[in-house]
């Protein structure tokens, strides 16, 4: 099996071969191909990835390149995992927004348009040249903003499936609470990337008892706490939000924090000095400690899941229900009230013929409408980052939920922009 990693040379990369050593039984991973254009960085992290392996006892081979063709041949599935302008670009979508009373971060609001329209350009021609490569070849795509980008992909006709780590997250913080193995936990996880709900907890798989009321009335303190937001909201929404959801339920009070403080981009270019100078270093053949720092905890156990999968391997421990997965996949149905062309991130059954939601329970009208008026924000925003024009950014900005009024949507398109020349064709 040869898989590739598209930006191979980002600092997470450790995580991600930590878990493939770790996990080989359930992926056997024969060639592996970090590929990305910052070749100095590459090299770094590509000699830490062939001492994990080899401390671990993998018998597979990891190569370097810059050169993309060479580094899809042949191979089974390829993992999007790029930044399009690095941390300096990311760092302008978490700023200029606040200049307008609007969130600055890297996936919601106005930053997460910006990103999005770098990005999916970049990324269709990365998918057409996996296509001409072998278009049998599975994408998973973990570059953001994940739901734009995959429903991108998905509308170029691509086999792909979005992921991102939210949910595994919270699998595992739940089956901590709850003293179980987090394979016992199933989430009834319900909305698009980056916006979701916890709506139940099932004990045992989809079909299980759901625990949730329970762990609310014991735990929502620390839920809460670690959410940041109150746990009187918590109890009165009776389901768990994903931490993105702060960006709206607190919007104004994000807005004054974010204002004070540094921004993540200049937290994260930090630890990835740090964490490239580790690198660095012969000796070191493990995943430091500092990189438990960033926000990508147990990506590589999803990635590892969902690939297996996707490519007929054996699930863990042989269960069925280990082939359902929290993914980011065409609505067709899944929630009545959206399209059938949106993504929605959603658990879904995972096989070799791709991924397939489970029916989905009734949406509270309380979360269907912000899902519902994001999906239109989503729609617009793949418009304009597909084919670009002022008119188009303004129109996505206006249509999303935390911008809205007319002078805003015009300075943030304004901002936008002028912050991102460099990356956009037609500006
Ligand atoms: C979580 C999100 C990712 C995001 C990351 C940012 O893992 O699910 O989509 O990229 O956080 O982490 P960072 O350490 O870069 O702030
Ligand atoms: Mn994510």
């Amino acid at each position: 099996m040869k898989l590739t990693v598209v930006g191979g040379g980002s600092t997470y990369t450790p995580e991600l071969i930590d878990g493939f050593a770790r996990l080989r039984d359930r992926l056997p991973i024969e060639e592996l191909v970090l590929v990305d254009p910052a070749t100095d960085r590459l090299e770094l992290v590509g000699g830490l990835a062939r001492r994990i392996f080899a401390r671990l006892g993998h018998p597979g081979t990891i190569t370097t390149t810059a050169d993309l063709d060479a580094a899809v041949a042949d191979c089974d599935a390829v993992l999007l995992q790029l930044r399009v302008g690095g941390q300096a670009a990311r760092q302008q979508d978490e700023t200029w927004p606040l200049e307008c009373g609007c969130v600055g971060q890297e996936t919601t609001g106005a930053g997460g348009l910006a990103k999005a329209l770098r990005t999916v350009p970049v990324v269709l021609d990365i998918a057409d040249r996996v296509r001409r490569a072998n278009p049998d070849a599975w994408i998973i795509d973990f570059t953001n903003p994940v739901g734009i980008v995959t429903r991108a992909l998905l509308e170029a006709g691509h086999r792909a499936v979005g992921l991102c780590n939210v949910a595994i997250g919270l699998q595992r913080r739940f089956a901590g609470l709850l003293g179980v193995e987090p394979g016992e936990v199933h989430l009834d996880h319900y909305g698009l990337n980056h916006l979701t709900w916890e709506l139940g907890v099932r004990l045992g798989g989809p079909g299980g008892m759901d625990v949730l009321p329970g762990l609310l009335t014991e735990h929502s303190e620390h839920i809460a706490a670690e959410l940041r937001l109150p746990k009187a909201l918590l109890n009165r929404l009776g389901v768990v939000p994903s931490y993105y959801l702060r960006y709206f339920y607190a919007h104004d009070e994000v807005v004054e924090q974010l204002r004070e403080q540094p921004s993540r981009a200049a937290e994260v270019a930090a630890m990835e000095s740090e964490l490239l100078r580790l690198y660095a270093d012969p000796a070191l053949d493990e995943k430091p400690a500092l990189l438990a720092r960033r926000g990508g905890a147990y990506y590589s156990e999803a990635a590892v899941a969902l690939a297996a999968s996707l490519l007929g391997g054996a699930p863990a421990g042989g269960a069925a229900a280990d082939s359902v997965q929290v993914v980011n996949v065409r609505n067709d149905g899944t929630l009545p009230f959206l399209p059938d062309d949106a993504v929605v991130e959603v658990p879904a059954r995972i096989s070799p013929d791709g991924a397939r939601p489970l029916p989905a329970p009734t949406i509270d009208p309380l979360f269907a409408g912000l899902i519902a008026h994001v999906t239109g924000y989503e729609r617009l925003a793949l418009e304009a980052a597909l084919h670009g024009g002022r008119d188009r950014v303004f129109r996505a900005l206006l249509a999303h939920p935390l911008i809205g009024q007319y002078d805003r949507a015009e300075a943030l398109t304004d901002r936008l922009l002028a912050h991102n020349k460099d990356h956009l064709v037609w500006v």
